[in-house]
């Protein structure tokens, strides 16, 4: 079996909470395509249409009537996505909309206090339960002011950006981590009086509305990550991925495996809306094992499950280091690593922040817990196509928050 063919792969999550986000925001009429598919982005619309949004959508396709957000009875069900209640934090502190969130059972164990004691230095008024939701916003008046992140999260960063835009006087944000920039480059593009400066994000309120959009989120390289390890590995594959999104804050998957070896090829850079996208072609590759540290985990955060399952099929030591974050994901996604690769056969070092894995080494057959976790359940699926044994996964079904026809495409891709 080796993988062929072209993917169109439905457009980055990232970009896709934010374009509905900030669109909501806007005055006027905006229209994207090619929207993320999974339930997160799906969460981030209904919310918003329970804060007086208008939001049409047909197949992947939404129209977005920018209006001022009104305040809802109901509590804010943010479902499984960090992306969607942290950032509305800080949307609609700015905006002095009084909200409640709450999250399922994954979300609600995640830590918000990240988000919400940031927020409170530009005088945002939350309660929380143990760090974690439900969480209670009250109207208030913002201030500008001057924080500097302690964590490396574009999530937390863009709620401060967000509420900045709505407070009185100007902010300075400084990111030492350079997270990943979307907040930035789109708002930006949207009319905002933002400017980055080395590390500072000079952030002033809106004067005026943002303008709407129209455009073609490019492809997720989250999504394209599973794919191309699959791609990567398997004896005699090639596949080509379309209008991908390259943005350097989140190429830090490629980027290492190209150092490592990897033959694939990028054509076509073009740019929109201060985003990078290109074509790539990913073909078979006789690999070097990689060492990842803090510095590099924010440009490829969401794609150490699937690097991890490669580095079993690269010669010599994989060790990723200063990957902590990956304990508050959607799931301990460190322990989820560990635990599964060694349910597979795999010798594999724990460490608090990361592991240590020396390759090649067989993959076997066993049952794969998914914890929930989209990116465990798709990374595992990609070593199923390593090995002849059977490897079955206990929750096939949650690969749908991000990307919902993942099995269909990865069987098309397969030939005999
Ligand atoms: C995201 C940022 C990252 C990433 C998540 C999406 C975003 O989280 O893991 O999938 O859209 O800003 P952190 O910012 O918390 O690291």
């Amino acid at each position: 079996m080796k993988l062929l063919g072209t993917l169109h792969l439905p457009g980055d999550k990232s970009l896709s909470h934010r374009s509905l986000m900030f669109a909501s925001l806007a005055r006027g009429v905006s229209k994207i395509s090619n929207l993320g598919s999974g339930k997160d982005v799906e969460t981030t619309a209904n919310v918003l249409r329970e804060l007086g949004i208008k939001i049409e959508m047909t197949g992947d396709r939404a129209t977005v009537y920018g209006d001022s957000f009104k305040m809802s009875q109901n509590q804010l069900d943010c479902g499984n996505s960090g992306t969607t209640v942290r950032l509305l934090m800080g949307l609609l502190a700015g905006q002095k909309i009084s909200a409640e969130f709450i999250g399922d059972r994954s979300l609600s164990s995640r830590p918000m206090g990240r988000v919400v004691k940031p927020l409170e230095q530009f005088g945002a008024k939350f309660e929380l339960s143990n760090d974690c939701l439900p969480a209670k916003l009250s109207a208030s008046l913002l201030n500008g002011a001057n924080y500097r992140l302690q964590i490396a999260s574009a999530q937390v960063k863009s709620a401060l950006i967000l509420a900045a835009l709505g407070a009185n006087g100007s902010s300075i944000i400084t990111d030492p981590y350079e997270t990943r920039n979307h907040t930035e480059n789109l708002l930006i593009s949207m009319g905002a009086n933002i400017s980055v400066k080395g590390f500072d994000i000079h952030v002033h309120p809106l004067q005026n509305p943002l303008r709407p959009i129209e455009w073609e989120v490019p492809a997720d390289p989250s999504s394209v990550a599973f794919f191309a390890a699959a791609a990567l590995a398997v004896k005699d594959s090639c596949v080509e991925f379309k209008n991908v999104l390259v943005n350097n804050t989140r190429t830090g998957f490629i980027d290492i495996l190209e150092r490592a070896g990897a033959n694939y090829q990028r054509r076509n850079l073009r740019f929109m809306y201060g985003e990078q996208i290109c074509d790539i072609t990913v073909n078979n590759s006789d690999l070097r094992g990689v060492s990842i540290d803090k510095s590099l985990v924010p440009s490829l955060v969401d794609e150490i499950p699937i690097l991890a399952v490669l580095a079993t099929q690269m010669n010599g030591r994989t060790i990723v280091r200063g990957a902590e974050e990956l304990r508050v994901k959607e799931c301990d996604r460190l322990e989820a690593i560990v635990k599964n690769l060694r349910n597979l056969g795999v010798a594999i070092k724990e460490f608090e922040d990361g592991f240590e894995l020396e390759g090649p080494q067989n993959i076997e057959g066993g049952t794969v817990s998914c914890y929930h976790d989209h990116r465990i359940a798709m990374a595992f699926s990609v070593a199923s196509l390593l090995t002849n044994q059977k490897v079955r996964l206990d929750q096939p079904e949650c690969a749908s928050i991000s990307l919902p026809e993942f099995y269909e495409l990865l069987e098309g891709l397969k030939f005999y």
